[in-house]
């Protein structure tokens, strides 16, 4: 009887989960299978959000969507990180409620399933998994990463409003969302690596409901985690941001500690210039100031605009185009500080801050717009 039947459908929770994956050819399909396997209360939408991964791991998932409309797959160029993965397949998604979790087996859709009617049961607009709270396991996670994971959330609790105080895990992956309530600041997470939560609650100031359940964190199935260096640094900026209340941009905030390490690379250049190579401030200064800013290229590259990276040829062309936009301001570097050790103080330590503090605003407007081509 059709009528019963797609009144049957109606009640059915519409359930979209969103699996960013990046190489994960070994595990994704296995994953999908068992989700789709749980079918039976929900209208399930299963949105993989690959990141033109390189080991097939899209491919597979098209063959899949192709048998069974249930499954979607977003595929993107490039590799703009897991947050924004994340916030892309909240984005597409269709149903009432979406859940997060990673692809390699860590989350269990067991987990799922428990936040679902935890959030059903006590009208949340979140529930996320903890790898914290009482009750949980952590199976497939070394000292260290435990260690990094809890010092981060405190560090996470300290800089987020109080009404969050009572979370135990601000770096987890496993999430599932009211869309209707979430999603106004979905739309407001900007961010790169991995803390997708965390920027949701900070954007969110405090005024969603949420709560955890504990997770039994597996073992990931096969391949290496994703986490890199990167990925800490850009935890570092958001933090950052959030205690600068979120006034500074967060690039301009990591192009300054960029900046800050270009600082110490140009003092110890200059230093070893003329202790070990016996030459005079004004011939040491600016092979210094090349040394450092080719030193502030290479990092913003890797961390800054990691999404924009620049590589090969283009690294050539970029580190150029790096040079001669802050050309400009290294004459006006170099022109100050002489000047400022000449005419001011022959103190080697204010005349190159004076040149320094003077190109940063110029060399971070004007590198984002030509080298990496971002506005
Ligand atoms: N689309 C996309 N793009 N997916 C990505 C990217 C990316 O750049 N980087 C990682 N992923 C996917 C992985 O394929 C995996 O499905 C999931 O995101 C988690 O990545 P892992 O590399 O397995 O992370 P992890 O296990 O080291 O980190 C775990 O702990 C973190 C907190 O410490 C995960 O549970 C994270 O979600 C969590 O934030
Ligand atoms: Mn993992």
């Amino acid at each position: 009887m059709p009528a019963t039947h797609s009144a049957e459908r109606t009640k059915r929770e519409h359930l979209s989960v969103v699996l960013p994956t990046y190489n994960e050819r070994d595990n994704i399909l296995p994953l999908l299978k068992e989700l789709l396997a749980l079918a039976q209360p929900y209208e399930l939408e299963l949105l993989v959000v690959d990141d033109d991964s390189s080991d097939g791991t899209a491919e597979l998932v098209r063959e899949l969507a192709h048998h069974d409309p249930r499954v979607r797959l977003i595929r993107r160029l490039g590799r703009y990180g897991l947050a924004s993965a994340i916030k892309e397949g909240l984005l597409a998604a269709t149903g009432d409620l979406a859940a997060v979790m990673d692809s390699d087996g860590q989350h269990e859709p067991a987990a799922i399933i428990e936040a679902v009617n935890k959030l059903r049961q006590k009208q949340l607009d979140l529930v996320a998994g903890s790898r914290f709270l009482s009750g949980a396991v952590i199976k497939g996670l070394s000292q260290r990463r435990t260690g990094g994971s809890s010092l981060a959330n405190r560090f996470a609790r300290f800089s987020l409003p109080n009404s969050y105080s009572h979370l135990t895990d601000y770096m987890s992956g496993c999430l599932v969302l009211n869309l209707q309530s979430c999603l106004p600041y979905v739309y407001q997470v900007d961010v790169n690596g991995f803390k997708f939560l965390y920027e949701l609650l900070a954007v969110s100031r405090g005024c969603l409901r949420v709560e955890e359940v504990p997770l039994i964190f597996q073992p990931r199935n096969k391949g290496n985690s994703k986490l890199d260096l990167a990925v800490l640094w850009d935890f570092l900026i958001s933090l950052l941001h959030s205690l600068s209340l979120r006034l500074l941009p967060r690039r301009a905030i990591s192009f300054a500690l960029v900046g800050a390490s270009g600082v110490m690379v140009q003092l110890i250049t200059t230093a070893i210039l003329m202790g070990l190579g016996q030459l005079q401030f004004e011939e040491a200064l600016p092979a210094a100031v090349v040394t450092a800013a080719t030193s502030n290229y290479l990092i913003n590259n890797a961390l800054t605009f990691r999404a924009q990276r620049l590589r090969g040829l283009n690294l050539l062309r970029g580190l150029v185009k790096f040079l001669l936009v802050a050309s400009l301001p290294v004459l006006a570097n170099v022109g100050l500080a002489t000047t400022f050790y000449k005419f001011v103080a022959p103190n080697t330590l204010g005349a190159q801050m004076a040149g320094i503090l003077v190109v940063f605003v110029w060399n971070y407007a004007a590198s984002s717009r030509f080298v990496w081509n971002t506005p």
